[in-house]
């Protein structure tokens, strides 16, 4: 049987499956449950600085008598506090690494929790970074250093590792991922599923798009990892469109550390994650690897004979007309 053991962001894995930060990791039953299913690690459904702002907001704002007492537990911490337990059953019920996961805008925001996370007992944090400019005023270079200044400080309030899961949408990833790095980040998580926006155009509102991602999802995934692999010190960790064991072989082959999976699990139930590591396992055994590493990047532009490929854009033919 070949090695599929991984190394992500200085921890073990058995296997290079991780389950995505979702409703799947939202307890220590659930992330129990994803080990039991042959998960190599997980991430457990992300704290959102959003939701306890505006759970906050709205309790101050109600006529409930205890509204305000209980705005203020959760502004010291009720919501932290639960976190923290998921944390701590889970490490207690579980072998594998589980990783605490943030989302906020507000840097102070995090910086006071995660080291609560940390004693916890969170292996890593994955940082869930997404920020939508949407005047003319902030230009680029703002906004990289919110995530880069983002980084920095979490990485200086906590010792165990940092990942940053970013969405596909800058002016230049690899200039993204190096200022990440720098800050101090030990992996970059490529890339999140942002919110889907749809329009109703029956009662003119808004109203949201698909959840989850479909198998064409993965050409984003494929074309990033394949394009940084070797040429950042960053882990590379693909998430977005990884349904089937082929797809978590060809990110690996791009250059990813470890696949995050999460629609199919949706779709498919856990047994999922059982099917695409069999499915890893004959392959490597097909094409005669006995270690993963040995698949590591072997399709990425540094190693390939005509990296030109791996920059192309445009469908040439179908742009002077012809698609044969
Ligand atoms: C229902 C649902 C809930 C999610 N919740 C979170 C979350 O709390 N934090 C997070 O970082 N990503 C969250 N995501 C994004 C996933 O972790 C993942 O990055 C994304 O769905 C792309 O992977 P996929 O193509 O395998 O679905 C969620 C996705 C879905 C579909």
């Amino acid at each position: 049987m070949s090695n599929i053991k991984v190394q992500y962001l200085g921890l073990n894995l058995a296997n290079p499956v991780i389950v995505s930060s979702s409703g799947l990791t939202g307890t220590a039953d659930k992330i129990a449950a994803c080990e039991d299913a042959g998960a190599g690690a997980c991430v457990i459904k992300s704290l959102f600085q959003e939701e306890i702002d505006s759970t906050v907001h709205s309790l101050q704002h109600s006529s409930h008598p205890e509204g305000a007492d209980y705005a203020a537990a959760l502004q010291t911490g009720f919501d932290l506090e639960r976190y923290c337990t998921i944390i701590r059953n889970a490490r207690e019920r579980t072998g594998f690494p589980v990783i605490g996961s943030l989302n906020a805008f507000r840097h102070e925001w995090w910086v006071e929790r995660l080291p609560q996370l940390e004693a916890a007992g969170a292996h890593a944090i994955e940082l869930n970074l997404a920020r939508l400019p949407s005047d003319a005023d902030t230009d680029e270079a703002h906004i990289r250093r919110w995530y880069a200044d983002a980084v920095r400080e979490a990485a200086a309030s906590v010792k165990i590792p940092i990942a940053v899961k970013i969405s596909p949408y800058f002016t230049s990833i690899p200039l993204m991922v190096d200022e990440l790095h720098k800050s101090g980040a030990a992996a970059v998580v490529l890339f999140n599923r942002l919110y889907q926006f749809d329009i109703n155009i029956d009662d003119f509102a808004l109203r949201s798009g698909p959840p989850f991602s479909t198998r064409a999802d993965i050409g984003q995934t494929l074309r990033w990892i394949s394009l940084l692999y070797g040429r950042t010190r960053m882990q590379l960790a693909a998430s977005g469109g990884i349904h089937h064991g082929d797809d978590l072989i060809k990110v690996l082959l791009a250059g990813a550390q470890a696949g995050q999976l999460c629609s199919t699990l949706y779709k498919n139930g856990l047994a999922q994650i059982g099917t695409v590591i069999t499915r890893l396992q004959q392959y490597m055994d097909q094409h005669h690897f006995s270690d993963i590493s040995q698949l590591r990047g072997k399709v990425s532009q540094q190693r390939s004979s005509i990296p030109e490929d791996f920059e192309r854009i445009q469908y040439i033919r179908s742009l002077t007309g012809s698609q044969d």
